[in-house]
């Protein structure tokens, strides 16, 4: 089947009038192109979730800060159809900056509290920006269910939030993290590491998987102590500038004092050199 592509609103709207008077359901996946392996396994269990996929590719301006990479973030559109066909996509949703982010646009949602902690906390606006295309998105194309990757932990946790407060009948599905063999999370912007720091990348999730094998065993359930050793693990394997390691509760992204078995989520953000890097794990 070859895709379909629209890139105006009404012309979405009509492709998925037509596949639900057919009696279909749909599933979509909201991306910022440049797709990768992490991507193609969304769109798969999209696929998985409902006959008709929805992907949609837009850089969305909102959740870039000013001195962030907006202008650089790697875009290859031609690449993204192929992996979006062979994955099981079928309709592509490709608007452009004046059809979602038309320059009178003033009207945002605002993600409330879990929006200025963790990532929030130095990318202001940042999940601003992302609900207010999200919805945008959801209203546009009305799917019955939305799949987001996990890596991403705090916009999948937001999302939900934002989907039960805000009453959308939206089933949203998460799936884990694509890793590469030695670890690294997949991500567009991992095509910004040099050899070098690509070499030292994998040692963000190793650090992050150690703590959790130490608070699994009950070898140290301690947060602080924890913290501790991932921050030391960073500092000399990643050799990146730390934004934050926190230790929270999966339930509501307060801080913990001891892991709690089943509601803890260890998440990180390092700079190394251009990159980035953001990772979690959850037990
Ligand atoms: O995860 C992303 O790629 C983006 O934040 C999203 C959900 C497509 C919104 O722009």
């Amino acid at each position: 089947m070859t895709l379909e592509i629209y890139e105006t609103v009404d012309d979405i709207r009509a492709a998925v009038r037509r596949a639900r008077t057919l009696g279909k359901t749909v599933a979509f996946v909201p991306t910022m192109g440049y797709l990768h392996e992490g991507h193609a396994a969304l769109i798969r269990k999209a696929a998985e979730l409902a006959p008709v996929v929805v992907v949609s590719v837009f850089v969305n301006p909102l959740q870039f800060g000013p001195q962030e990479d907006f202008d650089r973030y790697p875009r290859d559109i031609e690449h993204d159809k192929q992996v979006i066909e062979q994955s099981g996509g079928g309709i592509l949703f490709f608007p452009s900056a004046s059809v979602l982010t038309p320059p009178d646009l003033q009207i945002t949602v605002d993600p409330g509290p879990w929006g200025s902690v963790l990532c929030g906390k130095s990318r202001i606006g940042h999940f601003r920006g992302v609900c207010t295309i999200v919805a945008k998105l959801f209203n546009i194309v009305n799917p019955d269910y939305a799949v987001f990757g996990w890596k991403d932990a705090q916009q999948l946790l937001i999302i939900k939030k934002m989907v039960n407060d805000l009453n959308f009948p939206i089933e949203i599905v998460g799936l884990e993290t694509v890793r590469e063999p030695d670890g690294l999370a997949l991500s567009s912007r991992n095509t910004y590491l040099s050899a070098d720091e690509r070499e030292r990348a994998p040692w963000l999730y190793k650090a992050l998987s150690r703590a959790r094998e130490r608070a699994l065993s009950g070898e140290c359930v301690d947060v602080t102590t924890l913290r501790d050793d991932i921050v030391k693990t960073i500092a000399e394997k990643v050799n990146g500038i730390i934004d934050y390691v926190e230790i929270v509760r999966l339930s509501d992204l307060t801080p913990l004092h001891r892991v709690e078995i089943g509601n803890t989520m260890i998440a990180a953000a390092v700079f190394l050199g251009k990159t980035r890097l953001i990772d979690n794990v959850r037990f």
